[in-house]
Formats: structure tokens, sequence, C-alpha cells
């Protein structure tokens, strides 16, 4: 038996093409739901969009301090798996849901895999930087996205432990994007996504969030994390960010819709690990709002060009980025995340090294 445990929005989008190469090859799965993400529109919708089966069990460990989560989740997991002592765990990305997954396999000696190990953000400020490194020190064999990450796990010591497999986000958009009518759609709008604890914790940062998104003064469209809806209400700033013209909040979409939007973007403003690396799929340009090391070859390229709206020179620059900012056709775009086969390679992978 294989277990894959999830919990939040970003681990449905990758444990869905995964789940189904496991079902082609004939394995046999269940999955345990952490909780953490429990609103339909951050949950439900991308089991139903994605094919993928209801979890046997939610451990509704959502809320709370990072502590509560992560030990509320560990508890659910451990008598879990000490009930059905699967054969090997997959956990994915980074999240509280991960770690607990990992701190409990490991403890319990069942073989564990990774999914999308490696990235760094070299800042243990940031809390999924923490899980991270712990789930892949913890994990017996790592999945990683892209050639960087194969390479932060090295200069680890973890090198031995780690596959190059591509990103598995990769194998979803390609599947959903097939599905989409791309040629009925301009592609000017501006979409946004913004969520991270570093973005949210401040009544200053989120003001100076809100000054770039009037600043840049085009339409863009944001589905709103529950998380910044709450903080912006906390912060009495939901007026304010109501009141700017153009800007069009809207409900967290399924991935369907999300994909869509995308597609229709010439420019993403995102602080998020999973957007920011979409963004080559579909050929937008990036603004990213964190002071972190994100998916440096796109840096590089300066595909994501990084923006601290506190700081007015680098909004400077992000206004002229913006502005420049055009959707980038297909054969321009560029492929540093695999062919959008992971999946096949995670489970060729585990069959190589004995782990199925
Ligand atoms: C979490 C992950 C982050 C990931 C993100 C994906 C951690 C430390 N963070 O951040 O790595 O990028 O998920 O979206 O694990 N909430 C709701 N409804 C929901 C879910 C959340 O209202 O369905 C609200 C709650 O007030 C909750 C807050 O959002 O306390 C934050 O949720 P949480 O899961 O702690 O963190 P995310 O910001 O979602
Ligand atoms: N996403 C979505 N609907 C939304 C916002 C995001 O389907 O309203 C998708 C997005 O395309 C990406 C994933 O959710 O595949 C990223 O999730 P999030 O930004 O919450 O997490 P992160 O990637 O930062 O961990």
């Amino acid at each position: 038996m294989i277990t894959h445990i999830v919990g939040n929005r970003p681990q449905f989008i990758k444990l869905a093409p995964l789940y189904h190469a496991f079902e082609r090859a004939g394995y046999a799965q269940n999955i345990i739901h952490s909780g953490q993400h429990y609103d339909e529109n951050m949950s439900a919708v991308f089991f139903e969009e994605l094919g993928i089966p209801a979890p046997y069990v939610n451990l509704q460990a959502g809320g709370g301090s990072h502590a509560q989560m992560t030990a509320k989740a560990m508890v659910g997991i451990e008598q879990e798996l000490l009930e059905k002592k699967p054969d090997l765990v997959v956990l994915y990305g980074d999240t509280n849901t991960t770690m607990a997954g990992a701190l409990v396999t490991s403890k319990l000696c069942i073989p564990t895999a990774h999914v999308e190990a490696g990235p760094r953000l070299h800042s243990k400020e940031n809390p999924e930087e923490c899980n991270r490194i712990v789930t892949d020190h913890l994990s017996d064999i790592l999945f990683c996205p892209d050639a960087l990450s194969m390479k932060n796990l090295q200069a680890e010591g973890l090198g031995g432990k780690a596959c190059m497999t591509g990103d598995i986000m990769y194998d979803t958009y390609l599947e959903i994007s097939a599905q989409a009518d791309q040629a009925a759609q301009a592609q000017e709008i501006i979409l946004m996504t913004w969520h991270r604890q570093e973005n949210t914790s401040s009544k200053e940062r989120m003001e100076s969030i809100l000054q770039l998104v009037e600043r840049l003064g085009e339409k863009i469209i944001c589905p709103l994390h529950p998380r910044t809806r709450k903080c912006l209400m906390e912060y009495g700033l939901w007026e304010r960010a109501q009141e700017i013209e153009n800007f069009e909040i809207i409900e967290p979409v399924g991935y369907v819709e999300m994909v869509a939007l995308m597609q229709r973007a010439r420019l993403i403003l995102t602080d998020s690990g999973g957007v920011s690396k979409e963004s080559s799929f579909a050929g937008a340009k990036c603004l990213f709002m964190m002071d972190a090391e994100v998916w440096e070859d796109l840096v590089q390229i300066d595909w994501i060009r990084k923006v601290d709206p506190q700081k007015e020179e680098s909004l400077q620059g992000a206004l002229a980025f913006a502005k420049e900012a055009k959707h980038i056709p297909q054969a321009q775009r560029p492929g540093f995340y695999g062919d959008g086969h992971a999946a096949d390679k995670m489970i060729q992978a585990l069959q190589e090294r004995q782990f199925l």
C-alpha cells in the first residue's frame, strides 16, 4: 500500500499526476488529508477537477499556530500509519503537513518519498524553508523539480538520495492547459496571488503591496487566499483594497480556472512559489514579492523580477518591468522544469531503487 499525505492546495495539484501514474501501474494507494486547507475552494474543488479520489481520512488539523497544526497533524498521521502500515509514504512540497509526515514516518521507519525536494530560499525566516530542510533530510528518496534543487541537495550531502525527475506541477499544468481554449483569449491581464506569511503579518507590508497594486494602475485579477482576506480585514485595509480601481478581488479559484487566468496573463504578480514557476509554463512574466531566492534560473534570465514594495527604487524597477512585460509564445518559453513526465520518472526511480 502506498499512502499519500496531503493537506494544502498546491499538494493536491502535485498529487494528481502521481496518483494517476500509480493507478495505471496497478499499485494500491490511499490518501490521508491533514485538513490544513479546508474551504471547498481550497481543497474539494481540486479533487473533483483533477479526478483524485476522496481521502479516506481527514485529520482536521487546520488553523492554529505552526506548532499546534504540526502537532495535531503528527498525532493523526501516526495513528493512521500504525493502523494501515503502508509500504511507502509520499510527501509533497514544503508545508506543515509535509514536515509532520516526515517526522512521523522517519520514527516509524516507513520508507518515504519527497516530491519537490531541494528548492532552497536560503532564509530560515521562511517557515517553508524549515519544512523543506527537515523533510529532505528525513526522507529516503528525493524527487527534484530542477537542476538547482539537485545541486542544493548535493551541497547538503543528500545527493545519494536525490533523483532529477522534473517538476510534477508541469505534468498537471500540461494536462489541464491542453483542455483550455487558448485562442479565444486575449493575453493582457495582470494576475495576482498573495498569501505568504512574510507579506501578511504586518499592516505596513500589506499597505505597501496595496500601493504597488495602485501604482500598477491596470486591471489586476486577484483570486485571494483566505489568509490574506482575513489579514486585510484585521488591519482595517479591506475597504481600501476594494476601492482600488481595476483591482478585482475574487474568491480562490479551482485549477482549471487558474490555468485559464494564467494563460490570459501578460504579467503575474505573486509571492507564491508555485505560481511564480508556473508563470514560465503559461508565458507570463513574473513580479515576485519576496526577498528570497526563488527559481534562480528564471531570475537569471529576468523572467522573474523580485520586488520589495517597501523600497521606492525596487518599486520603480518593478513598474518599468510590468510596463514592458508581454505574453511570451510557447516556443520562446524557458524549459528548466522537465518534460511534463515527472510522475512516470518517479515511479521508475522507485522501482529501480527497490522502493516498490
Ligand atoms: C500554507 C503553507 C504554505 C503554502 C500554502 C499554500 C505552511 C507553513 N504554509 O500556507 O507553504 O504555500 O499553504 O496555499 O504550511 N484558511 C482558511 N481556509 C482554508 C485554509 C486556510 O480560512 O481552507 C486561513 C486560516 O485562517 C488559516 C490561514 O488561512 O489560519 C493560513 O492557513 P495555513 O494553512 O496556516 O497557511 P497558508 O498561508 O495557507
Ligand atoms: N492556485 C489555484 N487557485 C488559486 C490560486 C492558486 O489553483 O486561486 C494554484 C496555482 O496555480 C498553483 C498552486 O495553486 O498551482 C499554488 O498554490 P499556493 O500559491 O497556494 O502555494 P505555494 O505554491 O506558494 O506553495
